[in-house]
């Protein structure tokens, strides 16, 4: 199939792309290059050996978005172009809200006027907010308490009425976990702009020195050392979630916890990192980071029995990629 990846040049796009190549599809990647760089596709035509064709637009521009349905006959979307700071979305509402709903408007627009029915979309673990674990499908969704959270949940409940109007747009909304790692090749992976606000680009950060220490934010929640608990998944078992949603996709809508199922802690992490990389990454304890909940894993069984996906790549796996890109880098 011809698969249009939005935001296909930055961190989980970039090894979506290469997981769809792999699986044979042939790739069109729309993205305006905001929070990522040209050199990504080449990194991802390098990894496979395989074309794929660039277009540098911005999503809420319907006119550019046009071009590129003109020209390719696209038989499926995989939507991951947006904005996706927690914290900046706080700080930056309005701009949040606009990207992400009306660059999902617009594509949705293309996809009814070309009659493209096949419709991958990045939602967010987010959409749980505090509920009780693990998180399931099926459970209502509670508020995010972040603009960005909020787009998600949005964004999820425009994709579900197009498609309960017109059930043959297939809609898979994919509920990523923490995302982490990169691909083996050591030449794609996450770049955060500054200093990293995730866990494990801090981590790699303070493991080569661009970063004094650790801060661990609280060691007083409910867990098994304190410190919070998070379902991470190596993206590469994310990217194959993803190939694995569009070969399955069927009409309506269909929601799936991509997850690995299983809790890892801070501290967890720190080791696991040390252990796997023979390097020491300096912490200090400090205090609770607003917003954030003690506790967040999926029950991912649902794409197992739906889709045959299951998370392959353990901790080890996910902290040694991560190192890897990160001294390349
Ligand atoms: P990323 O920033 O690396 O990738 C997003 C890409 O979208 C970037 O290349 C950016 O340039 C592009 N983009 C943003 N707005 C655009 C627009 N209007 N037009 C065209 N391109 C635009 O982020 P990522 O970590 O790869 O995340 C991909 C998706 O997955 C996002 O939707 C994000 O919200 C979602 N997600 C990410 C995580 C995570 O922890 N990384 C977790 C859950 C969900
Ligand atoms: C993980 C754990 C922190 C940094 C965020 C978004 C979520 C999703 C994934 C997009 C927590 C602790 C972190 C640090 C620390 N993104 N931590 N020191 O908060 O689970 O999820 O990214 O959809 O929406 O909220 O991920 O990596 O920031 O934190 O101690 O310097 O690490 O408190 O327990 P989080 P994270």
């Amino acid at each position: 199939m011809n698969i249009l990846v939005t935001g296909g040049a930055g961190y989980i796009g970039s090894h979506t792309c290469v997981s769809l190549l792999e699986a044979g599809h042939t790739v069109i990647v729309a993205d305006n290059l905001c929070n990522s760089k040209r050199e990504n596709v080449e990194k991802i035509m390098q990894i496979t050996d395989k074309e794929v064709t660039f277009y540098e637009i911005d999503l809420t521009d319907a006119k550019a978005v046009d071009v590129v349905f003109r020209n390719y006959k696209v038989d499926g979307v995989i939507h991951l172009a947006g904005l996706k700071a927690v914290g900046e979305s706080v700080d930056m509402p309005l701009a949040y809200y606009y990207n992400n709903i009306v660059s999902t408007l617009v594509l949705a627009k293309a996809c009814q006027k070309f009659n493209v029915n096949r419709f991958v979309f990045s939602s967010s673990a987010t959409v749980y907010g505090d509920n009780t674990l693990p998180f399931v499908e099926t459970m209502n969704l509670l508020p995010t308490t972040n603009p960005y959270g909020e787009t998600k949940a949005m964004i999820e409940r425009i994709l579900a009425d197009i498609s309960k109007a017109n059930p043959a747009f297939s809609v898979s909304i994919l509920r990523y976990f923490n995302p982490v790692g990169a691909h083996e090749s050591g030449l794609i992976g996450e770049e955060p702009n500054g200093i990293p606000n995730n866990l494990m680009p801090y981590i790699t950060q303070v493991a080569k020195g661009k970063l004094e220490k650790l801060r661990v934010f609280g060691n007083d929640y409910p867990t098994v050392d304190g410190t919070g608990v998070r379902d991470y998944i190596h993206v590469i078992d994310l990217a194959e979630g993803h190939v694995a949603a569009l070969n399955n996709l069927t009409e309506g809508v269909h929601i799936y916890n991509l997850g690995t199922s299983q809790g890892t802690s801070v501290l967890e992490l720190v080791k696991a990192f040390e252990e796997a990389n023979s390097i020491e990454v300096p912490y200090e304890i400090v205090d609770r980071r607003p917003g954030d909940i003690a506790l967040c894993y999926a029950d991912a069984s649902k794409a197992k029995r739906e889709l045959g996906w299951t998370a392959e790549r353990d901790i080890i796996a996910m902290c040694r990629d991560a190192w890897r890109f990160e001294k390349n880098y």
